[in-house]
């Protein structure tokens, strides 16, 4: 695998933890500097000491909330004078239960930041890509992107928006020499399920390792691809919702499924 092609460094939003730092530690063993961003500066800073020490790469931090004002336009100056060349837009949250019940000033952050957070930084990077006549892109979608889930309404909503735009992207952007990967994982060992007040063990689902989807996230961005869901069983599901089952019949059984394994509170 040779992702360094890209360019000297790479930019990975949402690098304190999760498949973001799983993505950090990746491509500094493919040889990049990096240019990691999160809101926790102390996360950032041990894992940024961490692959200095052991990779003797260079790390740039920026500590940013992406959904504060002009959080995109500070990061666009932040990076102007560095030969970035692979992306990942992964910084992320998540919000479930049922929708009314739900704050909506948490709805709106993240919808800011699952998709309208993603759009302008592809907007600036695609940009400065364009110009020198390559680059990468890698959107974090999700295996909810491809259906209706109730009870993540809003959430994998906001992952079907990032499917579609990265997917649509990938193909306007290959003449141009960019590729655009479209990462869709299912449930992931990250701070994220552990926020989910439901009983995993009531769904027909297995948890994949962060390093693993990470992966495959860069075989396939290696090969190309626009699209990729690590996991087998995470493929089928989302085989059997695109092409098997009427999107009605696919949103109600998993609107049955996550009733039952929910915290009823929140339903
Ligand atoms: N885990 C799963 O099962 C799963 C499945 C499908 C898709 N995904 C997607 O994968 C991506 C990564 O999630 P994860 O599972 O690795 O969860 P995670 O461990 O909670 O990571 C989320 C990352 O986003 C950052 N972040 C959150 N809010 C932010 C904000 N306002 N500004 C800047 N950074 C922010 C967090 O850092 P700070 O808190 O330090 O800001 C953290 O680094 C997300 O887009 C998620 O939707 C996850």
């Amino acid at each position: 695998m040779s992702v360094k092609k890209y360019g000297e460094y790479a930019l990975v939003t949402g690098a304190s933890s999760g498949i973001g730092k799983e993505f950090a530690i990746a491509l500094a063993k493919e040889g990049f500097n990096l240019v990691l961003i999160a809101r926790r500066k102390r996360e950032l800073d041990n894992l940024a000491q961490e692959l200095q020490e052991e990779m003797g790469i260079k790390v740039l931090l920026y500590s940013i909330d992406l959904t504060s004002p002009n959080a995109i336009e500070k990061l666009d100056t932040f990076t102007q004078a560095l030969n970035i060349g692979l992306v990942v837009l992964n910084a992320g949250m998540q919000t479930h239960g049922s929708f009314v019940k739900t704050s909506l000033e948490e709805q709106e952050k993240m919808l800011n930041l699952n998709a309208m957070v993603p759009m302008k930084m592809a907007y600036i990077f695609a940009n400065r890509f364009v110009e020198k006549g390559s680059g990468a892109l890698v959107f974090l979608a999700s295996t909810f992107a491809y259906q209706a889930v109730p009870f993540f309404s809003n959430y994998a909503a906001s992952k079907s928006y990032i499917l579609n735009f990265a997917e649509a992207l990938h193909v306007e952007l290959a003449p141009k020499g960019i590729d655009v990967l479209a990462l869709s994982p299912g449930l992931t060992k990250t701070e994220m399920p552990e926020k989910i007040a439901m009983d995993f063990s009531k769904m027909p689902i297995s948890i994949m390792e962060a390093d693993t989807v990470v992966k495959k996230a860069l075989h396939a961005l290696d090969e190309q691809k626009s699209s990729v869901t690590p996991g087998g069983r995470n493929k089928m599901m989302a085989f059997m919702a695109q092409r098997m089952m009427p999107r009605s019949a696919i949103a109600s059984m998993f609107g049955n499924m996550n009733a039952k394994a929910m915290n009823p509170n929140i339903l």
